[in-house]
């Protein structure tokens, strides 16, 4: 394991602990240097994107630095939705040390010149809200603040919840719906209608009373902001590598002795992190592959030795995501995985596009078949025809999500689902591929309750058939609970 920068070793009892272990430094840094300084520091360490993409964070601020509205101050949002199967270090930092995220999200409003920040956690966190409304207490009480408002939004458990402009959306009361605009051209005080948010005029010199920007980051991109402040952008890229910079929060969960979260440089051998996170697999069993959440190809064994870094792993043929590593070894049916994947994502799927929704839906039922040997060669031309128009007129990620990973399955493991489509293999046990609720004692607790959720989004009844974006009359409503 490496430096600790950004998880700390043990929770942190006060902000007095925080500023005893050098916290607050990034933020008087930050004041100093004004928003370009900041903005320019953060460019230069090269920090990217905690929540999955990677996207450059200076480049972030400066676009919405850049779009600002005359009229409105734009607002900071704190993505602490973590709702990633596989995935659980933004709590795990929020439980360690929330005065770190605090003090990266006021970096970032004093950035961006923002009078606001909010973080978003789902109502479900009660460990995780109760500690940051503590700490937010004791930095106001610190005069931390300095004028800037923070707030807490407690929000549903849906996946989609985390998806930058469905956050917005529920920041705003509403169902999390994505939206066509991104959060720097419409952010959370939507002006007008947004069903027409595609054609929504930009704030900036041109047009002085348009809505601002809202700037959405990760709850890990956030803690390694005052760091870069306090040390400069050199002592950041001291770990790491030069399109990769600093560390990455993992978690290990699967098939491993042990599950876990732990922070390592960026450029770690994956085999390491599972190694010293998960403690290996069952005895008499190997590793057979490894998938980043729900958003990447799996990771076959003979690539266990890709460094942990954006370009590494993209280059080997999956992606970093949000470092949720799942592992799967010999005893694993991965049949049984590509139709927990798909139940998972077709569930969540929200149905604003159609083809996500109903050919999600499709795989997911196919899929179910093949794992429980009933299946045959139909079966699987149609998850095959199903997996290229799903994405089609897709207006977030999660389209992508299944097609990727189902693709990788069928093709990685063809021999496995070869076998379950001739009924050479008996039925397979269902995978839960589902959100992390709790990591205790060394073991991910995860949602069981997801195998009662309905495509619909109601959970214990019959499926209605309708999609969620149309069955819930709820795209206005009244502000979020703050
Ligand atoms: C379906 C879906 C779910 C997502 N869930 C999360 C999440 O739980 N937490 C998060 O930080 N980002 C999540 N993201 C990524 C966000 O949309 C966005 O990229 C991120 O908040 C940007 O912050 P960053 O630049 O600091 O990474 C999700 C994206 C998609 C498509
Ligand atoms: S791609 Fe899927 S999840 Fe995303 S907005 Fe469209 S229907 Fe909803």
């Amino acid at each position: 394991m490496t430096e600790q920068r950004v998880l700390a070793p043990s929770p942190l009892a006060s902000l007095g602990d925080h500023l005893a272990a050098g916290g607050g430094r990034g933020l008087d840094a930050a004041r100093k240097l004004g928003p370009l300084g900041i903005i320019d520091h953060v460019e230069a360490a090269g920090l990217r994107g905690r929540g999955g993409a990677g996207f450059p964070t200076g480049r972030k601020w400066r676009t919405v630095g850049e779009n600002l509205s005359a009229v409105v101050p734009p607002t900071v949002v704190v993505n602490a939705a973590e709702g990633e199967p596989g995935t659980f270090k933004d709590r795990a930092i929020l439980r360690a040390n929330p005065y770190q995220v605090l003090e990266g999200a006021l970096v970032a409003a004093t950035a961006v010149g923002a009078d606001r920040v909010v973080l978003a956690l789902k109502a479900s966190f009660t460990t995780e809200l109760a500690r940051v409304r503590d700490a937010i207490l004791e930095v106001r009480a610190a005069g931390w603040t300095d004028g800037i408002d923070l707030a807490v939004v407690e929000g549903p458990s849906h996946y989609l919840y985390g998806e930058e402009t469905a956050l917005l959306e529920v920041v705003a009361g509403r169902q999390p719906f994505p939206r066509i605009a991104p959060p720097f051209r419409q952010g959370v005080d939507v002006v007008g209608d947004i069903s027409t948010v595609a054609e929504v005029t930009m704030a900036g010199p041109a047009n002085p009373t348009a809505a601002p920007p809202t700037l959405v980051n990760n709850v890990e991109t956030l803690a390694n902001v005052p760091g870069i402040l306090a040390e400069g952008p050199d002592w950041y890229r001291s770990l790491g590598t030069p399109e990769s910079p600093g560390t990455i929060v993992c978690t290990v969960t699967g098939r491993t002795r042990r599950h876990g979260v732990a922070e390592f440089a960026m450029g770690t051998p994956l085999r390491q992190v599972i190694e010293e996170v998960g403690g290996g697999t069952d005895p008499g069993e190997r590793v057979v592959a490894v998938m980043s959440g729900v958003a990447n190809p799996l990771l076959p064994a003979s690539l266990l030795d890709t460094p942990v870094t954006y370009e590494a792993m993209q280059d080997a043929g999956s992606g970093l995501g949000s470092a949720g590593f799942i592992v799967f070894d010999d005893a694993t049916d991965l049949v049984a995985v590509a139709h927990g994947v798909s139940r998972f994502l077709a569930v969540e799927s929200c149905g604003q596009c159609t083809p996500c929704k109903q050919d999600g839906r499709t795989i997911a039922e196919r899929l179910d078949r093949i794992r429980q040997s009933e299946a045959d060669e139909h079966d699987l031309a149609e998850v095959e025809d199903r997996l290229t128009s799903v994405i089609v007129g897709a207006r977030c990620y999660l389209a992508n999500q299944h097609q990727l990973v189902v693709e990788s399955i069928l093709r990685l493991f063809a021999d496995q689902v070869a076998a379950h489509v001739a009924g050479g293999v008996a039925s397979a046990e269902v995978e839960l591929i589902a959100p992390i609720v709790d990591l205790r004692d060394g073991r991910a607790v995860l949602d069981e309750g997801h195998f009662d959720k309905q495509a619909d989004w109601n959970v214990g009844e019959a499926d209605s058939g309708q999609a969620p974006a149309d069955r819930m009359d709820q795209r206005r409503g009244d502000p979020a609970e703050a």
